[in-house]
């Protein structure tokens, strides 16, 4: 099977307006020079850019995409943003269920299936993350955590075509400690057989590698079986870094 990786960048609660324009408007430049890419790319953009973020990457190869969604498309939800308005702007992906969101506040895997149907239908691409916490890879839990994440976080609508599934190690996000191209290796390949156990295209979902992922990095993450691109946080934040990241799939 021949998956075109995804290349996502998750700026996370950073940028004010001129720098994430900025570094929008740099990537959406740099892709229009390139022409053809290795893969697709993404940025995810805080709220409050995101419509300017869709305006100055549009004819670009630059994706948009939000950090969040709320489950209900409309309501008494202060605060809150519904699938369906990110669609309105223009936005193609949202991240559902980022260890941050599980942990910050208090999100299930229950929750984050919700989000995701959510997120469907409105027409948007879900980008499901997964991924144990230090304490529980120590226990020996990793592989069961996960796959019921998975299990439970992916909706029975769920094809390759609406759904991306992004592993992040808790103990490896923000931290600059990456996971050895074993320890992926080995859940990336206890997802796609999950996936491939209940999903006809299973074999076509693309599952992204998150956690510190950098330039010097990227090569090699992105040649394990079963890694399907990256979900970048601090390194999308530099221009030079997540295009180096970017073409790491060339
Ligand atoms: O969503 C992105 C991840 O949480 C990874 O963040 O690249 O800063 O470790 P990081």
């Amino acid at each position: 099977t021949q998956r075109r990786p995804l290349i996502a960048g998750n700026w996370k609660m950073n940028c004010l307006r001129a720098d994430g324009l900025a570094l929008a408007s740099s990537l959406a430049a740099k892709a229009k020079e390139k022409g053809a890419l290795g893969c697709d790319v993404l940025v995810c953009p805080p709220a409050t850019l995101l419509s300017d973020v869709v305006g100055v990457t549009h004819g670009s190869a630059v994706a948009v995409g939000g950090q969040d969604c709320h489950a209900a498309v409309s309501g008494a939800h202060t605060g809150d943003v519904a699938a369906t308005m990110l669609a309105d702007i223009g936005a193609q992906y949202v991240l559902v269920g980022h260890s941050e969101r599980r942990a910050d506040h208090g999100e299930s895997s229950t929750d984050i299936r919700k989000k995701a149907i959510a997120a469907h239908d409105a027409g948007l691409i879900a980008v499901v993350c997964v991924g144990e916490t230090e304490e529980e890879r120590d226990l020996g839990a990793t592989l069961a955590v996960v796959n019921g994440q998975v299990a439970v976080s992916l909706p029975e609508g769920a094809t390759a075509k609406n759904t991306v599934v992004a592993y992040e190690p808790v103990w490896a996000i923000g931290t600059g400690r990456t996971a050895s191209v074993a320890e992926v290796a080995e859940v990336h390949a206890a997802i796609r057989a999950e996936l491939v156990k209940r999903f006809e295209d299973g074999n076509e979902f693309r599952i992204l590698y998150g956690g510190s992922v950098k330039p010097s990095n990227a090569k090699e993450l992105m040649a394990v079986e079963d890694v399907d691109g990256a979900l970048v946080g601090g390194a999308s934040l530099k221009v030079e870094d997540f295009w180096q990241i970017i073409e790491s799939c060339a």
